[in-house]
Parts: C-alpha cells; sequence; structure tokens
C-alpha cells in the first residue's frame, strides 16, 4: 500500500460546542484518481479529522465536498446538514424519502442517486441522503454522515426499498478494491490542540504500520451473510484485568460515538472500585482521586485495556463538554442495561478492521509512533 503525505493538524477554531452525545465525522482525499475501472486497486487511506468529540473525512459528492462524520455505527451517508447539496447533471432525485433516527441526533429527507468520491475511488451510482430537515449535525459545522456500518441497519430507511447498499459495498462490487475491508487508525489529540487531521481511514485493506503485534479477529452480527451491524462479542469487561458483571456482550464498534458506553451490570462494579461516582448530568464518571487502575475489554480472548491517561478526559479538553474543573473525569459511562457502544476513545487506542468479506472484525493495539516516521509528523 502506497503511504501518502498526512496533511499536518490544522487548529479549527469552532466545531468545540457542547454536545451531550457522541457525533460522527469525515475523510479526505488525497492521492490523484486512476480510472478505477481498468484495474482493482491497492488499498487507499484517508486522512481523517479530530475534534475531540468527532471524526471527519472529505467526501465528494458530484462535484461538491462535504465534511462527514466517519460512522462505523450507522450505515446510511447524507449529507446537506451544513452545506447545501446542489444538484449536477448527472445527480438523480428518486423521490423516496428517507428517515433516520441517531442516538445523538435526526434527519429526514429525500433520496438521490449521485457519484460519490473519497480518496478518489469513486462510486459512480451511490445512492445517498439529502436532508431536508436534520437535528444535531448542521449546527456544529457537520455536513452530514459518511455510513460504514452493516447494510442490514439501512432497512427501510428510505421509502419503497429495503436495503441501500453502503458506499463500501458499491465500491466493493464495482471492483475497486479486492477485499471489502475497511482499516480505522485513530489517535488522541495532543494537549493543546482542538483539532488535528490525526488518524486514518484504509479503505480496502489495513495498514500494519498502525498496529502492533497480530490482529484478534472475532465475528461480526450477520444476517443471511451480510453485515448487520458492527457488533462484537465481548467476552468480559475488566479492571486491572479481572471480569466485571456477567460477560457475554454485544457491543457496537461505533467510530461516531465519542465515549466508552458500558452496561450497569459492568460499569457499577467497575465505579465502585476506582472510587468514582456516575455524574448524570454530564453522563460521565466522576473522580475526586485520580484512578489509578486499568479498564478493558477481553475480546476472543486476547485483553485490550486503557489506562487512566487513556479513559480520562485530558484536562485542556473539559471546556469542550463545559466540564467543572476540580475533578477528575472519564470517557467511560453507561447507557442502561443492555446499551453496549465502544467509542473513539477505546479505538482511539486499539486499530480496529471492518472486514466485511469474511463477516469478522479485527482488533490490536494501535501504533501511534511509527519508526520512520519524521518529528513534524509528516511521513511519507
Ligand atoms: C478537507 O478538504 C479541505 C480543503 O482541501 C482541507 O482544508 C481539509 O483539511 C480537509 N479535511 C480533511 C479531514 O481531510
Ligand atoms: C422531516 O421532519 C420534519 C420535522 O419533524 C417534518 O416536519 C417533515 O415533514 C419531515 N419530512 C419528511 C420528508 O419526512
Ligand atoms: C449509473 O446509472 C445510470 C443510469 O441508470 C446508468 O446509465 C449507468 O450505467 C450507471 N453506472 C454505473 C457505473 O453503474
Ligand atoms: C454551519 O456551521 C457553522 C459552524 O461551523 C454554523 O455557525 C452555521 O450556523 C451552520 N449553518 C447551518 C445552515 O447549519
Ligand atoms: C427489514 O425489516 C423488516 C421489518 O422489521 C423485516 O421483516 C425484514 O426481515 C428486514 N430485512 C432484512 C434484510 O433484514
Ligand atoms: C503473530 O502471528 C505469527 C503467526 O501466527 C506468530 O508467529 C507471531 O509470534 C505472532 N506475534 C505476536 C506478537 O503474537
Ligand atoms: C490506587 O488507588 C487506590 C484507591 O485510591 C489506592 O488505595 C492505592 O494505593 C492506589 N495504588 C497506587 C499504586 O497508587
Amino acid at each position: 500500500m502506497a503511504r501518502v503525505q498526512l496533511l499536518l493538524a490544522t487548529l479549527l477554531a469552532s466545531l468545540l460546542l457542547v454536545s451531550a452525545e457522541p457525533l460522527k465525522l469525515a475523510v479526505k482525499a488525497h492521492r490523484r484518481p486512476t480510472p478505477y475501472a481498468l484495474s482493482k486497486r491497492d488499498s487507499v487511506i484517508v486522512p481523517v479529522g479530530n475534534n475531540a468529540i468527532n471524526y471527519f473525512a472529505n467526501v465528494t459528492v458530484g462535484d461538491q465536498t462535504f465534511n462527514l462524520l466517519v460512522d462505523t455505527g450507522s450505515a446510511n451517508t447524507w449529507i446537506g446538514a451544513n452545506r447545501t447539496f446542489v444538484p449536477k447533471p448527472g445527480a438523480v432525485n428518486t423521490h423516496q424519502t428517507f428517515e433516520i433516527t441517531y442516538g445523538s441526533g435526526y434527519v429526514n429527507g429525500t433520496q438521490w442517486v449521485d457519484s460519490v468520491t473519497i480518496a478518489g475511488l469513486t462510486v459512480a451510482n451511490q445512492s445517498i441522503g439529502i436532508a431536508g430537515y436534520e437535528e444535531g449535525y448542521g449546527y456544529q459545522g457537520i455536513d452530514g454522515i459518511l455510513g460504514l456500518g452493516g447494510i442490514i441497519q439501512t432497512n427501510r430507511t428510505v421509502t419503497g426499498t429495503e436495503l441501500v447498499p453502503t458506499w463500501m459495498n458499491n465500491l466493493y462490487a464495482q471492483g475497486a478494491i479486492e477485499d471489502e475491508v475497511l482499516g480505522v487508525y485513530f489517535s488522541p489529540l495532543k494537549r493543546g490542540e482542538a483539532y488535528a487531521i490525526n488518524g486514518e481511514l484504509t479503505i480496502g485493506g489495513i495498514d500494519s504500520l498502525r498496529y502492533i503485534g497480530n490482529l484478534t479477529y472475532v465475528p461480526t452480527a450477520q444476517r443471511d451473510g451480510r453485515v448487520s451491524s458492527w457488533v462484537v462479542r465481548i467476552d468480559a469487561v475488566t479492571a486491572n484485568g479481572q471480569a466485571l458483571g456477567k460477560g457475554g456482550y454485544g457491543a457496537v464498534i461505533d467510530t461516531g460515538a465519542t465515549n466508552i458506553y458500558v452496561p450497569v451490570d459492568a460499569y457499577f462494579p467497575w465505579l465502585e472500585l476506582a472510587g468514582g461516582e456516575w455524574d448524570q448530568t454530564y453522563f460521565l464518571s466522576k473522580f475526586a482521586q485520580k484512578p489509578n487502575g486499568t479498564f478493558g475489554f477481553t475480546i476472543g480472548g486476547s485483553s485490550f485495556e486503557l489506562t487512566p491517561e487513556q479513559y480520562l478526559v485530558p484536562e485542556d479538553q473539559y471546556h469542550v463538554w463545559n466540564l467543572p474543573e476540580g475533578v477528575y473525569w472519564s470517557f467511560i459511562s453507561t447507557a442502561g442495561p443492555t446499551s453496549f457502544f465502544i467509542g473513539q476513545k477505546f479505538i482511539e487506542n486499539i486499530y480496529t478492521v471492518y472486514d466485511t468479506t469474511n463477516l469478522r472484525m479485527g482488533f490490536a493495539p494501535a501504533r501511534h509512533s511509527l519508526k520512520d516516521e519524521p518529528e513534524d509528523g509528516v511521513y511519507q
């Protein structure tokens, strides 16, 4: 796979508005497109931006480029929340309507078919939503969502249609990539950064430079040979290597969620061990004393644990969520007895692979510093 230049972090002043819940982000093209019909492509790396709440990619629809949330937790792609879509010849209005409700937003509108390009990879006839009405996205400068979830999640989101093939489904179907695989590398912001293009999506493969050791693969939720959603079995929730709760959960691996929400039967025992309390104003965990234990998951027999530095909100980011100072806050929280979402703060430390071809997901500790990476963060 060819490495391409990652853009240097640029500071974005705005965007950091209060968000009770995770949203979603997007990608950017960085390699000159070559006609995909000629031959299958190696995997392509797409840089993604991180504003502490979400990850974003540049996605081109027709000739307009949109800032979309990168979301493995949902499967529909839609635009038009902030920047208005201006249809060009070739764009087709299907006159169907779509409607999607998210954990932290809502959208409805009209379904169109148009070309959708990411990093030079083009799907000619992609079914996409054009927002008519939305809540939770546009005001933050987010144009919509790049849906990287399982096709079954699109069921009945568009009138008169059962399933809507995703952009990845179509890219693979038209032969642009050899394997329908997505590799996700995210990384935490450095102290003082409000925004950085510091992550990457690998379309059609995995970036072996971005993880340590071997990937642990586990089956994903499926229906009739298709990915239902990126839900995998979590054998155990662990604190200092000790299992908490009943174990054997299904969790969504969700790049569109900021936090980590674990079921109550594991969450409250962890809080007690770590000496914290559940704060129902901010829906986060709060600690008077800095916790010192690890927290993590056993997946496919491998253990993935986060250190306090990885699961605590960095103090320079408290303003992003309007968090009071003088206490410690953690990205780990709960959303009820059965909700289990593993979001960005885990994915920033664990490389994740979304393998539709083999109906499985892969996990390995992320590698944040490359041997050949220059100090300025730009690598070849
Ligand atoms: C998206 O494209 C704009 C314009 O080229 C660029 O400034 C920005 O950094 C890109 N964002 C990402 C996440 O690649
Ligand atoms: C979208 O939602 C808004 C607000 O609920 C509603 O007024 C509108 O009729 C809906 N449009 C469609 C196409 O469902
Ligand atoms: C896209 O759709 C148009 C109109 O239905 C069709 O003529 C064209 O062949 C399609 N292109 C691809 C690559 O599927
Ligand atoms: C677009 O996003 C900016 C913030 O980046 C916001 O100020 C503006 O109101 C948004 N516009 C729309 C139409 O949502
Ligand atoms: C779509 O949803 C309907 C209603 O819940 C269900 O009967 C159908 O089996 C679903 N289709 C697929 C492909 O999952
Ligand atoms: C990775 O897998 C290979 C082949 O199974 C094995 O030889 C190697 O020891 C493994 N490496 C690690 C770090 O587990
Ligand atoms: C970890 O925190 C607990 C509870 O606050 C404390 O009793 C223990 O001494 C701490 N351990 C270390 C190694 O700091």
